[in-house]
This record gives C-alpha cells, sequence and structure tokens, in this order.
C-alpha cells in the first residue's frame, strides 16, 4: 500500500510517498481503507518537531514512528480475533495522535478503541476535517473545571482561519457568544463567512492594544505576551492557548498559573487535552446535524501530492481543512 513517511526530522521534503507493507489487525485491531484524511497544524509541528522538546516523546535522533497524518475517515476493511464494536464495512473516524499517526495512507490499523462510528448523513471528507480540530476547538472553549462559554460573552478567537479557528468561531456562535476573529488581510472574509461578528486584521491591528475586552480568548497559536493579553480579558475572563513557540508556551504555562493564582482571570495552555473525547466528539456532530457548524474544506489533494498539501497549509495559503484523498 502507499503511505506518507519520513526517516529523519526537518521541513516537508523529508516526507515522501513509498510503498510499505500492509498492516494485518491482531487482537483487538481494525485495518480500515482510508477514504479521507486532513491536515492538520500539529503534521507539520511533527516533522521539525516544534516545539524541540517533542524529540523527547517522538525519538531523540529521529521519529520513531514514519507515518504521517491524525485525522481519518474510512471504512473497516478486517478486524482483529478480539474487536467487539465493528465489522468489515462500517465506516468509522478518528485522531491517530495516541496511535502512532498515519493518516495519510491507503490504509491505517490501529486499536478499536481508537475509533468512533461516522455519524449516518455525514461523508467521509466531514468526518476527516473534525477528530483533531473540532475536538481541540470544544475544548479550547471550556475549562477543565468544565467552566465555558456562555450566551452573550464577547468571545475572540486569535487564528480564527486555521484547522482549529473556524470550528472554534462556530461554536462560540452556535453558544450565543459575540465572536471575534483575527487573521491575515486575505482571509478576513472568509472569517466573516464562519459567522464571526468582528474581524481583526492581525498584520495591521494588535488586538491586546485596542482597549476591547474579551470574556474568552483561544489562541490557537501564541503570539503576544501573557501579560499583554490580560490586558485584553473582562474581569474574570478566560485566556487558552493551545501551541506556540516553547517560549511562549513556557510564559503561558509559568506567567499563566501565576496570573491565575493572584488574580481573578485564568490564563494558560490547555494540558489536559482529551484526544477524540467521545463526549466531546459528540458536541461537535450534534451541532453539525443542528446545522450551526460546517466543516470548512479549503481543498482536496490526492495522497500521491501529501507534500504539496503538507506545504499549502505551511505556507500559511489554507482558509480552513485541507483533505488527502487516497
Ligand atoms: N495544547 C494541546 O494539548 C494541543 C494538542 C494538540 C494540538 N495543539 C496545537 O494546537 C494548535 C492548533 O492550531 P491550528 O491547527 O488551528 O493551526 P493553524 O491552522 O496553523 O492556524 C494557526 C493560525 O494562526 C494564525 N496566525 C499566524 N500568524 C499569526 C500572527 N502573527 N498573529 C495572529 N495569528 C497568526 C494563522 O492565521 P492566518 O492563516 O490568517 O495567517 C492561522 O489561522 C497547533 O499549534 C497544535 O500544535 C495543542
Amino acid at each position: 500500500m502507499k503511505a506518507a513517511v519520513r526517516d529523519r526530522y526537518g521541513s516537508v521534503d523529508v516526507v515522501e510517498v513509498r510503498e510499505v507493507d500492509r498492516l494485518r489487525p491482531n487482537d483487538d485491531q481494525v485495518l480500515v481503507r482510508v477514504r479521507a484524511a486532513s491536515v492538520n497544524r500539529a503534521d507539520l509541528d511533527a516533522l521539525g518537531p516544534k516545539p524541540a522538546f517533542a524529540r523527547l516523546f517522538m525519538g531523540l535522533r529521529g521519529p520513531r514512528a514514519p507515518g504521517l497524518g491524525l485525522d481519518v475517515a474510512g471504512e473497516i476493511e478486517a478486524v482483529g480475533p478480539n474487536v467487539t464494536r465493528f465489522k468489515a464495512g462500517d465506516r468509522v473516524f478518528a485522531d491517530l495522535f495516541l496511535y502512532r499517526n498515519g493518516a495519510f495512507a491507503e490504509y491505517v490499523c490501529a486499536r478499536e478503541k481508537a475509533f468512533l462510528p461516522i455519524p449516518v448523513g455525514m461523508t467521509f471528507e466531514e468526518a476527516a476535517t473534525l477528530p483533531h480540530s473540532a475536538v481541540l476547538a470544544v475544548q479550547g472553549l471550556r475549562l477543565r473545571d468544565g467552566r465555558t462559554i456562555k450566551a452573550g460573552d464577547r468571545v475572540l478567537i486569535d487564528g480564527a482561519s486555521g484547522n482549529v479557528g473556524p470550528f472554534a468561531v462556530q461554536i462560540a456562535k452556535a453558544k450565543g457568544a459575540e465572536v471575534t476573529g483575527v487573521a491575515r488581510t486575505e482571509k478576513l472574509d472568509f472569517v466573516r463567512s464562519l459567522g464571526a461578528d468582528h474581524v481583526i486584521d492581525y498584520t495591521t491591528t494588535d488586538y491586546t492594544k485596542m482597549g476591547e475586552h474579551y470574556d474568552w480568548i483561544l489562541d490557537t497559536d501564541s503570539h503576544h505576551s501573557v501579560l499583554a493579553i490580560r490586558r485584553a480579558l473582562s474581569p474574570g475572563g478566560v485566556y487558552v492557548t493551545l501551541g506556540g513557540t516553547a517560549r511562549t508556551i513556557f510564559a503561558a504555562v509559568l506567567l499563566g498559573l501565576v496570573v491565575s493564582r493572584v488574580t481573578d482571570k485564568h490564563m494558560g495552555l490547555l494540558i489536559w487535552w482529551k484526544p477524540f473525547n467521545p463526549q466531546d466528539v459528540a458536541t461537535v456532530t450534534q451541532l453539525m446535524a443542528a446545522g450551526a457548524v460546517r466543516p470548512a474544506i479549503d481543498r482536496r489533494f490526492p495522497l500521491t501530492e501529501v507534500v504539496d498539501a503538507l506545504r499549502w497549509v505551511d505556507d500559511g495559503r489554507a482558509r480552513g481543512k485541507v483533505i488527502v484523498l487516497p
């Protein structure tokens, strides 16, 4: 079977599509014929890797797992002897983060617990957009103690035009929030089309200096200091960041902890991420079924051109999700 692999760390150029052995499902594993996969920032981060300390988990000298791609949707082709939840032909989707990645391939093989059934009426492409980014959007709009956004809140999504942002904008709107989306100039119309009430062009305007205040700020890729962002929070406001450089991540963790302790504001990195948490997946699929959330698909690339797909996202050209089709 064909699969995207890389043998060393580096840029998008280390990725190639090669013939590799097709896996046999053992024990509680299922073999899934991939119908659609989608690109996430995390796929690009895994190449570097970024942040650099991720080598501690991924392999010091080179990647332990050669496969790439987290978001997958497809059909069960074969099941191992101890599989109880699925049978051949079932439509499933997954975030393979905890299962050695590998979505950019003709087949994936992982334990059955990695997968959930695709809801009736949802296409493979739609399902492939959800697992990583939509779940991060739900969890970035909620604290570990369950506190979340409510109707009337002023919510700012920094990085509204990428993978997580479009889901976050739509989810916040569905909950009745007044939503501001931050993106570069040429993507502002796209962010408006998602339902954002206001947009801010980060190439000309620093939202932390506008004198506006927000009840909840979700940041997909930190570009401001914690202290600057604190100025833009309403009393009791919340700031959650998903990622950034090693420096901004450490600052969010350490300074965020101090701010959260000594003020009424909560600031910090999402550190309790539950990949493909079934309750959060259900939240998104219900919002989709109600017509409140629609995956924004930017374009499609064949698996043989997965390097171009990764580069398209890496160059900041995508508006929403990029699909890879085997
Ligand atoms: N915390 C956790 O547990 C956890 C778990 C998994 C993943 N993650 C992280 O979550 C993040 C998910 O992000 P994503 O996939 O949505 O990323 P993405 O698609 O790359 O989006 C990043 C956004 O940042 C915006 N941006 C770029 N430069 C900017 C600037 N100077 N100021 C403001 N915005 C700027 C981009 O806007 P334009 O496109 O308009 O330029 C883009 O919309 C990744 O960093 C991933 O590593 C975190």
